[in-house]
């Protein structure tokens, strides 16, 4: 009896040794997370998270684009100003820094749920005629624009549909005085352009200076708009960027066409010696809505004398030439040179060539069959001949101009009869501008 009260579990249990767990099924490390995801719709809730990332990244898109100092990159020394140079050391950075997102972004892919981020800009003279159609495309872009402007020539009227825009700012400083921004890009068009205006207060060399330091500080990339009358009263026809000018020193224009001059030398030199990414413009005669009223340039004086039914004034025998380009095409070469990676510089105009009695005509064309032409003696140092050669724009940038004359001037005399004829506020406003 005792012995059967004796524990014989032993007996019919396994021993520890003999233990087998359950077989290991062959797809479990698969399979169990898979199965732990589509448990209780934790996919689902991926998903949703995914999306609501994706959203936040969408709608608010433009916290400010890392700063990017390019230094350390750029000690490659380029040996002539007029030579077209793809720098290889420039090249890996600009694609980062079009696309806003700097070294952080090197194979330029934007990843998922992100737009492209704005750049933080600065136009001096933004508020001018050029200034200000191009200040337009890079709100549009979704760029963030600083407007440096002390207003000598230009309006606020220009740029006053961008107040109340968190990504527009007006600053009225005139650049002859230092200022410190934190900035990606500095387009620099401070500087009166007309014959009126240079010859009252002519071109500061001292605000590209600044300008040049500015870039220099931050690490801004910057780019000049030079003109077509460095080639000064041109020997060679049409102008070609490796033509070195033929310009008066001494003449009543030569503080622009030489404070141009020296405005590219300087930029050149803080690209040798400082690094500084540059480019260089050199824009030939531009026309559109918003250019000054009685500026004294050729298109806007025969398009307001027309307009006033007053004799379009012909200076000399009318037969020297000009080129006249719509400012929508010279702020795509604009933008396409600060995003390319050549330094120029590029000629950026119209070649279509019109001597002034031909202009004259599609001035009467477009305004008035009867407009009169008053010959007046011609000024001095007028060149005879300009016409761009843009063969190095097409072929390095990708760009020539689409707007010929006849359809780039109703766009503009729309916009002056407006400010002539049908807000007298603002187009006194425009002459007050004008004569300061
Ligand atoms: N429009 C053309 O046909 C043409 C041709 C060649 C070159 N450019 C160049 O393009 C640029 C823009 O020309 P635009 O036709 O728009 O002339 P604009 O006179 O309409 O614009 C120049 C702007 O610069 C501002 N400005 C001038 N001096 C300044 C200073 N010291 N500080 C701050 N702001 C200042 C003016 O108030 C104005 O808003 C200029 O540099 C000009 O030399 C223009």
């Amino acid at each position: 009896m005792g012995s059967e009260l004796i524990y014989r579990g032993s007996e019919t249990q396994p021993s520890s040794d003999s233990y087998s767990p359950k077989p290991v099924k062959p797809w479990a490390s698969v399979t169990r997370p898979i199965h732990y995801l589509l448990r209780e719709q934790r996919l689902l809730f991926v998903f949703i998270g995914i999306a609501i990332a994706t959203l936040i990244f969408t709608v608010f898109p433009t916290s400010p684009a890392p700063y990017v100092a390019p230094h350390s990159r750029f000690t490659t020394l380029i040996p002539d100003s007029i030579t077209y140079f793809p720098i290889e050391t420039q090249q890996k950075f600009s694609s980062a820094h079009r696309l806003g997102f700097g070294s952080a972004n090197p194979t330029g892919k934007i990843p998922l749920g992100l737009k492209r981020k704005g750049l933080r800009i600065v136009v001096t003279g933004g508020a001018g005629f050029v200034g200000s159609h191009l200040v337009d495309r890079l709100i549009a872009r979704g760029d963030s624009v600083i407007v440096v402007d002390n207003f000598f020539t230009g309006r606020k009227q220009n740029v006053m549909h961008h107040f109340g825009n968190p990504n527009f700012e007006l600053i009225r400083h005139d650049v002859v005085e230092p200022l410190l921004l934190e900035v990606d890009q500095i387009y620099h068009l401070a500087c009166p352009a007309s014959p009126v205006h240079y010859k009252f207060n002519p071109t500061n060399v001292v605000g590209t200076l600044n300008m040049l330091g500015l870039a220099k500080r931050v690490g801004a990339r910057f780019l000049l708009t030079s003109t077509s009358e460095v080639y000064g009263d041109p020997l060679q026809h049409p102008q070609k960027e490796t033509y070195w000018g033929n310009v008066n020193p001494i003449g009543v224009r030569s503080c622009y066409d030489e404070g141009k001059r020296t405005a590219e030398t300087l930029t050149m030199d803080y690209h040798r010696g400082a690094g500084v990414e540059v480019r260089i413009a050199r824009i030939f005669n531009t026309y559109g809505p918003r250019m000054c009223i009685d500026d004294g340039r050729v298109v806007s004086n025969f398009v307001a004398q027309a307009l006033r039914k007053e004799p379009l004034t012909v200076y000399g025998d009318g037969k020297q030439t000009r080129s006249f380009q719509y400012v929508s095409d010279l702020v795509e070469g604009l933008m396409r040179l600060m995003e390319g990676e050549h330094i120029g510089p590029f000629n950026l105009g119209n070649p279509g060539e019109f001597t002034m009695l031909e202009l004259a005509e599609v001035v009467q064309e477009t305004i008035d069959p009867n407009a009169k032409i008053e010959f007046r003696p011609n000024t001095e140092d007028d060149p005879h001949k300009r016409k761009p050669d843009i063969s190095r724009a097409k072929e390095l940038i990708g760009w020539e101009p689409k707007v010929s004359l006849r359809k780039g001037l109703p766009l503009m005399v729309s916009d002056f009869r407006q400010r002539i004829f049908g807000d007298h506020k603002e187009g006194s406003n425009t002459n007050n501008a004008s004569s300061s």
